[in-house]
C-alpha cells in the first residue's frame, strides 16, 4: 500500500513564496479596482476569493480556467423589493476591503440563539437518531472519532469517520473562527443563524405528528422576527444550515402522514436562505453545499500532500461503484449499473446489502475509489450522494447520470463546466437504450482522463470542510466558498434594493436555470435539461414530489451508513 508522501518539496515552498508575491500584487490591483468600480457587477471580493481558492503551484493552471468557469452565483435573481421597503445602509456593510480593514464587506453576524436551537441537541445527542448513536458523530466539532490508518488508505492525520448529516456542527464549528466575524449587526454582510436545523428534524422524521416535527422551526421565525436584525431586510440577508436534503423540509401539507416539515414553506424562511446538502432544483431559498467527506485537513500542507498522492497512485480500475440497488424504485438504474459492473472485467463493485459489509468501511470505499479512473454516481433514493465528494477527494473522475445529482446543485463549489471535470452518461441511454458504460468510458482519450483528473484532484479544497479546531492559510474549503457566496448574494440583492432594479420575470420554479447563469445573464429560456426537471405530471415525473416521496426511505440511507 502507498505510504503517506510527507512535506511539501523545497522548491515548491520557494516557488509558493514568490507565488504569494504575486497575490498580494492582486489584491492591491482589486483594491483599487474596488474603490473606482464599486457598483459593477462582479463584487471584487468574489474575483479575489475565486483567485485565491488555491495556491498550489501546480494547480495554477486548473484553477486559471476554474475561475473562467465558475460562474457567480451571484447571477440568480431575486423577486422584486416592494416599493416602500426601507433601504438596507449600503455604507459599512458595503464597504470593500482595504487596508485599513481587510474585513470590509466580509462582515459576519452570528444570531445569539438560546442553546434549545443548538447546544442543547447536541448534548442531547442521543435522541438525534433512531438508527445510530450521533454522539459518536458530535465529537471533535462535528467530524466524529478519527480514523486509524491501519491499511494505509488514509494519511496519518486529518481523517474522521464523519456523520454525512453533521454539517450543522461542522459549519458551525467553523464559523466560529471566521477571521470577520463582528457584534455590530450594522457593519454585517450577512446575518448567520445557527439553528441545527438539520439535527431539529432528525429527532422527529419518524413516528411524530407534524406539529412536533414543525414546533422548534415556528419557534425560530418567532424569536428572529422579534429581532431589529430582521427588520433591515426582512431577513433577506439571513442564512442558515441544514446538513440534510430539502425535501425533509418541504412538507406541502399537515397530513401527519405527508413527510418532514414545513420550515422551508415559512414565509420568514422563504426569505432566508438554507444551505443543504441537497436543494431543491425548482426552489428558491435552498442552495446545495457539499456533503462532508472523511477529510478534515487542519493545515495547508496536509491538502497539498494528499493531492500529490493522489496524482501519483497507480489505478488500476476503469470504473467503480458502491451502493445497493433499488429494487422498490422501477425508474432507478442502479440495477442496470451494477449488472453492467458485475459483468465488466474493467469495473470494481463494493455492493452494499443489508448488515455488515464493507460498503461501510471508509477504508474500503476510500480505497476502490483510489484505485478507479472513474467512479459511477447514480442517483440514490434522491438525486444527490455523498459518495460523489468522497470520489473526488480520492481523485477518482466521478460520473452523473442526473445534473440533479450536482451540476445544477453544486454550483458554487464545482466548475461551471461539468465536462472539464466529470462525465455526462443521460440516465435514458443506461435505462432505454442499454448503452455500455464500459464503452463510454474507454472512447475518453487518456489525456483527457489526466486533465480531468488534475481538475477534480485541484476541486479537493473547495470540497473538504476543514477541521474546525485548526485552521487553514491559503486554501479555501468548502466552508470558505459557501460563506464568501453567501455575502456575495446578499450584496448583489442590496445593489438590486438600492438601484430599484425589478425582476419582475423571476420564475421561481425556474431556481436550477437561474443558478447556471453566468456574469450579468438575467433572462432564463429553454434548456436542454428541462426533461431532467419537468414538472409533475402524472406522478410519475421526475419530480419534487417523487424526491419527496424518495425521502421517505431516506431511513435506509441512514441505516446504511454507520459506520
Ligand atoms: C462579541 O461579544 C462577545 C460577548 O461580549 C465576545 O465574547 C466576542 O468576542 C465578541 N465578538 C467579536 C467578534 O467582537
Ligand atoms: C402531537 O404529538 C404530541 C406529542 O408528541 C402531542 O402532545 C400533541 O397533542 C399532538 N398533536 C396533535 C395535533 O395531535
Ligand atoms: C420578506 O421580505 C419582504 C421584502 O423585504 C418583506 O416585505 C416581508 O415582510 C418579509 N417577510 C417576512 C415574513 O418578514
Ligand atoms: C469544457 O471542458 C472541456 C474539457 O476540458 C473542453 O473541451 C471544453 O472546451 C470546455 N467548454 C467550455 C465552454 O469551456
Ligand atoms: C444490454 O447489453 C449487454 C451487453 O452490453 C447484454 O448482455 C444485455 O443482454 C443487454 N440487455 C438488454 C436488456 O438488452
Amino acid at each position: 500500500m502507498e505510504k503517506g508522501s510527507g512535506k511539501p518539496h523545497r522548491p515548491r515552498v520557494c516557488f509558493l513564496a514568490g507565488l504569494c508575491v504575486f497575490f498580494w500584487v492582486f489584491i492591491f490591483y482589486f483594491h483599487f479596482n474596488v474603490l473606482s468600480s464599486r457598483r459593477t457587477s462582479n463584487p471584487p471580493q468574489q474575483s479575489l476569493s475565486i483567485f485565491s481558492i488555491s495556491i498550489n503551484p501546480r494547480e495554477r493552471q486548473g484553477v486559471s480556467k476554474d475561475s473562467q468557469l465558475l460562474a457567480p452565483h451571484s447571477s440568480r435573481s431575486e423577486p422584486p423589493p416592494p416599493p416602500h421597503e426601507s433601504e438596507p445602509s449600503s455604507g459599512a456593510a458595503s464597504a470593500p476591503p482595504s487596508k485599513s480593514d481587510p474585513c470590509g464587506g466580509r462582515y459576519v453576524y452570528v444570531h445569539d440563539l438560546p442553546p434549545r436551537f443548538n447546544d442543547d441537541m447536541v448534548r442531547d445527542c442521543r435522541k438525534l437518531s433512531l438508527w445510530m448513536d450521533m454522539c459518536k458523530f458530535t465529537t471533535n466539532a462535528g467530524l466524529g472519532p478519527p480514523l486509524e490508518n491501519s491499511e494505509g488508505v488514509f494519511s496519518d492525520t486529518g481523517w474522521y469517520a464523519t456523520s454525512q448529516f453533521a454539517v450543522d456542527v461542522i459549519f458551525n464549528n467553523r464559523m466560529k473562527q471566521y477571521e470577520c466575524l463582528t457584534n455590530d449587526s450594522s457593519l454585517a454582510a450577512a446575518i448567520f443563524v445557527p439553528f441545527y436545523a438539520g439535527f431539529d428534524i432528525s429527532r422527529y422524521l419518524w413516528g411524530h405528528n407534524t406539529s412536533a416535527r414543525d414546533a422548534s422551526s415556528l419557534d425560530l421565525v418567532e424569536w428572529l422576527m422579534k429581532r431589529p436584525e430582521w427588520s433591515v431586510m426582512g431577513g433577506r440577508d439571513h442564512f442558515l444550515v441544514a446538513g440534510r436534503i430539502t425535501w425533509d423540509f418541504r412538507r406541502q401539507t399537515d397530513s401527519d402522514s405527508d413527510w418532514g416539515s414545513k420550515l422551508l414553506l415559512l414565509p420568514a424562511a422563504k426569505n432566508m436562505s438554507m444551505l443543504v446538502v441537497e436543494s431543491s432544483p425548482w426552489n428558491a431559498n435552498d442552495f446545495a453545499i457539499p456533503y462532508p467527506t472523511y477529510f478534515h485537513p487542519a493545515n495547508d500542507a496536509d491538502v497539498f500532500a494528499w493531492q500529490d498522492r493522489m496524482r501519483k497512485l497507480e489505478r488500476k480500475h476503469l470504473f467503480s461503484f458502491a451502493g445497493a440497488p433499488r429494487p422498490g424504485s422501477p425508474n432507478s438504474i442502479r440495477g442496470q449499473i451494477i449488472e453492467q459492473c458485475r459483468s465488466s472485467k474493467a469495473c470494481k463493485l463494493l455492493e452494499c446489502g443489508l448488515g455488515e459489509s464493507k460498503c461501510r468501511s471508509p477504508s474500503s470505499i476510500m480505497q476502490m475509489f483510489q484505485t478507479s479512473l472513474f467512479c459511477l454516481q447514480p442517483q440514490g433514493d434522491s438525486y444527490t450522494r455523498r459518495s460523489a465528494f468522497d470520489s473526488i477527494v480520492a481523485g477518482c473522475i466521478p460520473v452523473f447520470f442526473h445534473p440533479g445529482s450536482a451540476y445544477v446543485q453544486y454550483t458554487w463549489h464545482l466548475p461551471r463546466n461539468f465536462s472539464a471535470y466529470s462525465v455526462f452518461i443521460p440516465e435514458d441511454d443506461i435505462r432505454k437504450r442499454n448503452a455500455s458504460i464500459e464503452e463510454r468510458l474507454k472512447q475518453v482519450h487518456p489525456d483527457d482522463v489526466k486533465a480531468m483528473r488534475e481538475q477534480v484532484i485541484s476541486l479537493i479544497p473547495r470540497v473538504v470542510y476543514a477541521d474546525p479546531q485548526s485552521k487553514l492559510k491559503t486554501l479555501k474549503d468548502a466552508f470558505d466558498v459557501a460563506v464568501q457566496a453567501m455575502i456575495d448574494k446578499v450584496m448583489k440583492l442590496k445593489r438590486d434594493v438600492t438601484d430599484r432594479r425589478e425582476d419582475k420575470d423571476f420564475v421561481e420554479k425556474n431556481s436550477w436555470k437561474y443558478a447556471l447563469l453566468e456574469g450579468e445573464q438575467r433572462a432564463v429560456g429553454e434548456h436542454e435539461w428541462d426533461p431532467f426537471f419537468s414538472e409533475p405530471k402524472d406522478g410519475n415525473a421526475d419530480s419534487g414530489s417523487s424526491s419527496a416521496e424518495a425521502a421517505k426511505n431516506s431511513w435506509k440511507i441512514e441505516q446504511r451508513n454507520q459506520t
